[in-house]
């Protein structure tokens, strides 16, 4: 396998995929087919994209004149590109369905009609939803999500099976664990938390800040998407998660030690609607595979919150623009008001 279309390539987990291809793969031609939403960032691409190994198309995995003669000219898709933050998902679910559901047929689509283009599709642990506190999350389970995000996820994993069943489109997913490294939009968790806190502004923690997570380096989740490409079986679901289950807060703490910050800054705040106590998977499918985890759960969130520190320029462009701003405002505005006094 030779050419890899790899879409949603100049997001956060996407573009660290493009890095690890081009270091672990030096044979390998890559072109990145990316919207450029608002999380979508060529600067993560910086270095890397040469327009030889690597080239860059802007457009929309929903278009298939697009979509289809580029699925054409490549061995494999990996597809990244999705709307992804559950926070967004329930001020605008509209558009998580049109890209998560919708796009993902599309490439299906494309990969039907090529032929038979091997693809994996890159999911989330969200789709099994809540996970009772002794229990985990096998590939196998009812499919429970309860969130649009998790929702418009679940769907396009089924999209997927239903075109391996149905037409043996040769295509794997993989359902990963809360994800953290370079190149993370500033409004998930660890690099919002990191980003508020360097700059000395409170850092609004959902609810009690007890629901569970498990939390896996980029790295470490480009190379399970990269061995089940490689070796993993179509039709075929892997969930990729490390074990690492802490609390939210527990996560913030860790981020305000690395940065040297104050506890202070922490505010409890209105809780997400619906929002999941707690994720896990079982992943001994991906083990037997051969992937284990590199990263221990300290030197995950420390690192990331250390790469924030060290690129200022790279976070404070994304934070200064319209489009952070308004979703800030809307998303946490209110729940940092001061509660009123009372009557
Ligand atoms: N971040 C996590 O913790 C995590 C965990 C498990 C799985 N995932 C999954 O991994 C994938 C990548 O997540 P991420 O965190 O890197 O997301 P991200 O939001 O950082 O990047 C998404 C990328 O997709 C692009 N995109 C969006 N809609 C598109 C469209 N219609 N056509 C073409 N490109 C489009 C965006 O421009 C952006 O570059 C997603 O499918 C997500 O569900 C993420």
């Amino acid at each position: 396998m030779k050419k890899l279309l790899i879409t949603g390539g100049a997001g956060f987990i996407g573009s660290n995929f493009v890095r690890h291809v081009v270091q672990k793969s030096p044979d390998y031609q890559v072109t990145v087919l990316d919207k450029l939403t608002y999380a979508g960032n060529l600067t993560n691409l910086d270095g890397v994209l040469d327009g030889a190994r690597v080239r860059f198309v802007q457009g929309d995995i929903c278009d298939p004149a697009i979509v289809d003669p580029l699925v054409r000219e490549h061995d494999a898709v990996v597809n990244f590109a999705a709307e992804t933050h559950v926070d967004r998902s329930l001020l605008n679910p509209g558009a998580f369905v049109q890209t998560d559901v919708f796009g993902t047929y599309v490439l299906l689509e494309a990969c039907r009609r090529a032929g038979g283009t091997r693809m994996v599709q890159v999911s989330t642990d969200e789709v099994y939803g809540d996970v009772p506190p002794g229990t985990q999350s096998l590939e196998t389970d009812r499919l429970n999500p309860r969130s649009p995000y998790s929702a418009s996820k679940g769907g396009g994993d089924l999209q997927c099976l239903g075109f391996f069943h149905t037409y043996q489109v040769p295509v794997s997913i993989t359902r990963a664990a809360n994800t953290v490294g370079p190149f993370q939009y500033p409004e998930k968790l660890v690099p919002l938390m990191s980003t508020n806190a360097i700059l000395g502004l409170p850092l609004p923690v959902y609810g009690d800040g007890q629901q569970v997570r498990d939390w896996l380096h980029a790295s470490d989740h480009c190379a399970a998407i990269d061995l089940v490409l490689h070796r993993g079986t179509p039709g075929e679901v892997y969930n990729v998660g490390v074990g690492y289950e802490r609390p939210n807060v527990e996560v913030v703490e860790l981020i305000l030690t690395e940065l040297g910050a104050p506890r202070s800054l922490i505010r409890h705040v209105a809780d997400r609607q619906g929002h999941d106590r707690r994720y896990s998977l079982d992943c001994q499918k991906v083990r037997a595979l051969g992937w284990s985890p590199t990263y221990t759960f300290e030197r995950c969130i420390r690192e990331t919150a250390r790469w924030y520190a060290e690129h200022r320029p790279w976070w404070e462009a994304i934070r200064a623009r319209v489009d952070f701003q308004s979703y800030y405002r809307q998303n946490y505005e209110h729940r940092l008001q001061p509660a009123a006094p009372p009557a």
